[in-house]
């Protein structure tokens, strides 16, 4: 997190009215200068306190984070609920090539622990949730686990504030829900096969997207857009008011166009078993 600027005019004023106490040799001058050098260091002092506190409330709010997104998500794939661990969540996946999946943040005391788990367990995940990619990768290499390369975005978003974007002419959508589980689906107008489509998880004041996707044939006409704006709108009438996922590269820019906001990015490795499925990472 970025130090705050220094409050420049402030030391500039107390010089200025010090150098006019001198020119004039008032003493009220002098004493302006001295308040306003006070007045300077103090509010310097008192704006390094809250960035340290924002800083510190947003390293609490990762782990917290991470078990939300995981809980959202485990009921959107229809897998058993997480189970908690030092440092993050344990999700049986159950695919081939992702039999069982940790979620975590990039604790050293935890993540120390987790590379060797990973490692010596056939056909798992270990996905680390991280503000520094390049300081968890040599984690990997060093456990013997394959980095997957490419990254996710842990992103977030308060529901009110989603933008709404409308559905392009030709195509109409539907939204169920079924129990907790929002599903958006759109097709163009007598076609049969979808187009686009996507789901949310809602539990309690937390929904989860999950496998957002548009054909390849129909991408880049606002599909994307109008399934996430229906989901989400849909997502607050169940209750929720507060949007989790993890973005592919491919659909980070679309979610930051709509108001998501990147609070981690998440690298990923595998135990060294052959992996025989891929698809859709986490969303
Ligand atoms: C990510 C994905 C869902 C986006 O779907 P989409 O229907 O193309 O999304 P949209 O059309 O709403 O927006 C995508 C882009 O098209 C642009 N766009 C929207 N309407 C447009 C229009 N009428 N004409 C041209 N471009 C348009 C958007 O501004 C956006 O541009 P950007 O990527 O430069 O920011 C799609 O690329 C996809 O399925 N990718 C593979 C699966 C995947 O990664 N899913 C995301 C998982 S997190």
């Amino acid at each position: 997190m970025e130090a705050p600027g220094r409050i420049w005019f402030g030391y500039v004023a107390a010089v200025a009215l010090a150098l006019i106490g001198l020119y004039t040799r008032d003493p009220l001058a002098f004493g302006l200068a001295v308040a306003v050098l006070v007045a300077t260091v103090l509010g310097e002092w008192y704006r390094g306190r809250q960035a340290r506190i924002t800083a510190a409330a947003r390293d609490a709010d990762l782990p917290d984070l991470v078990v939300r997104w995981a809980r959202g998500w485990a009921y959107a794939r229809a897998f058993p609920r997480p189970v908690a661990v030092p440092g993050g969540v344990r999700v049986e996946v159950g695919e081939p090539g992702r039999r069982v999946e940790w979620v975590a943040t990039d604790h050293a005391d935890t993540l120390a622990d987790l590379v060797d788990t990973v490692s010596a367990t056939p056909e798992a995940w270990l996905s680390v949730v991280t503000e520094s990619p390049a300081g968890v990768r040599p984690w990997f290499v060093e456990a013997g686990l394959t980095d997957q390369a490419d990254e996710e975005a842990m992103m977030s978003i308060a529901l009110a504030d989603h933008a709404s974007r409308d559905l392009p002419e030709g195509y109409h959508a539907e939204t169920v829900r079924d129990g907790g589980l929002i599903k958006v689906t759109v097709r163009a107008a007598g076609a049969e096969e979808e187009a686009a489509s996507g789901q949310m998880a809602v539990i309690g004041s937390d929904a989860v997207a999950d496998r957002i996707k548009t054909d390849p044939a129909h991408r880049r006409r606002g599909l994307g857009g109008a399934v996430m704006s229906l989901l989400a709108a849909a997502a607050r009438e169940a209750g929720a008011d507060h949007g989790l996922l993890f973005a592919s590269e491919m659909g980070e820019p679309l979610y930051v166009a709509l108001g998501w906001r990147v609070e981690a990015r998440l690298v990923m490795a595998r135990s060294s078993a052959p992996q025989t499925s891929d698809e859709s990472r986490h969303a």
